[in-house]
């Protein structure tokens, strides 16, 4: 019997020494299985005289006893081990603090055209919006700009290939001013509208790119005139910049649809091109015919329009030199603008 103290000491220490759970079963086999070290003594009993079989049955069953009894503490405690390193490695400490969603902003040009609409509307216009794809007719020939005319290559544009359902060919407006036309002939005057959105030209440099922005503005009524323009448009400039300290210009040009036309200059207050002009406007009288093509008579309405480029007006409110940087997605250059 001095074998099963031996076997029972051998096992539990090794037992003890097992991390893992499969080596753990491969060990008790090695012991308790059917050809283990416990099971060979039991299977030897039947050799013994029978009055020492059972006293050494009992022994070898209470061997086997305490093997199983170790093996169940010490499966119980690699179960324990490898929970306890589950919950080390999948720990979430609640306490931490939270990452925090990153803080968005509105970008520099959406900022601008809300001022723009904020200050129009405090003095009595109407906010329009309309379509970026146009019809040939709103774009160009209501705005008195007729089919092969030289003035229609000022603004070239990107055609699309669909026409409109009365089979009009389609571009994407060069200006917001076809909005001038969309909106008079769904309103009865007086007309008081500005209308910004997205514009294309086949255009691009330092101040132009392919894609830009306008705001249009039309005052149609019986009594509206150039001074009129004037008065409300640096006015409108004043509130915008919150200066009166503006170096502004109106300079004669041309327009099919304006008569008499100008453009709208204006300095930069503030950096790298302080002191130079920059266009940020046309305007002008609306043309008969351009009130004809509203549905008005030419006789009874007259009013003033304007298209003005909203990074130009960003451009010189903030300085920026060049248009560009608005459409890079360069966060060091937005999160300027809070
Ligand atoms: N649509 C013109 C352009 O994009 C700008 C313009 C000029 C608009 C005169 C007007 C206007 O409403 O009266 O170049």
């Amino acid at each position: 019997m001095d074998n099963l103290e031996k076997i029972v000491s051998d096992a539990l220490e090794q037992f003890s020494g097992i991390n893992d759970a499969a080596a753990l079963e491969q060990a008790k086999a090695h012991y308790l299985g059917k050809s283990g070290a416990l099971t060979d003594l039991l299977k030897g009993l039947g050799k013994l005289p029978a009055e020492q079989r059972r006293e050494a049955g009992s022994h070898i069953n209470a061997a086997k006893d305490r093997l199983e009894a170790a093996l169940a503490r010490r499966r119980e405690a690699l179960a324990q081990l490898q929970l306890d390193a589950r919950l080390a490695e999948e720990a979430l400490d609640v306490t931490l603090p939270g990452r925090g969603a990153g803080r968005g902003r509105l970008h520099p040009l959406t900022r601008t055209q809300d001022r723009i609409e904020a200050i129009f509307r405090s003095i009595g216009f109407d906010v329009a919006d309309g379509p970026e794809i146009e019809t040939d007719w709103n774009n160009f020939t209501a705005l008195n700009n007729p089919e092969n005319h030289p003035a229609r290559s000022m603004q070239d544009t990107f055609y699309v290939e669909n026409k409109d359902a009365a089979g009009r060919p389609l571009l994407l407006r060069t200006h917001t001013s076809p909005m001038q036309v969309r909106y008079a002939r769904m309103h009865a005057p007086p007309l008081k509208v500005i209308a910004p959105g997205r514009t294309y030209r086949v255009d691009s440099d330092a101040t132009h790119s392919p894609m830009f922005h306008q705001v249009e503005g039309l005052w149609i009524d019986e009594d509206v005139s150039f001074a009129d323009l004037k008065g409300v448009y640096t006015d409108f400039l004043r509130r915008f910049f919150e200066t009166d300290e503006l170096e502004v210009r109106f300079r004669p040009s041309f327009f099919p649809f304006t008569e008499p036309s100008a453009e709208i200059d204006m300095a930069f207050g503030a950096g790298p091109n302080k002191g130079q002009w920059l266009e940020i406007s046309g305007a002008g009288q609306v043309h008969p015919s351009v009130i004809r093509n509203f549905g008005l008579d030419p006789e009874r309405y007259i009013g003033f329009a304007f298209g003005s480029g909203i990074e130009r007006l960003a451009m010189l409110r903030y300085g920026i030199h060049d248009l560009r940087l608005f459409y890079d997605g360069d966060l060091r250059f937005l999160q300027q603008f809070a």
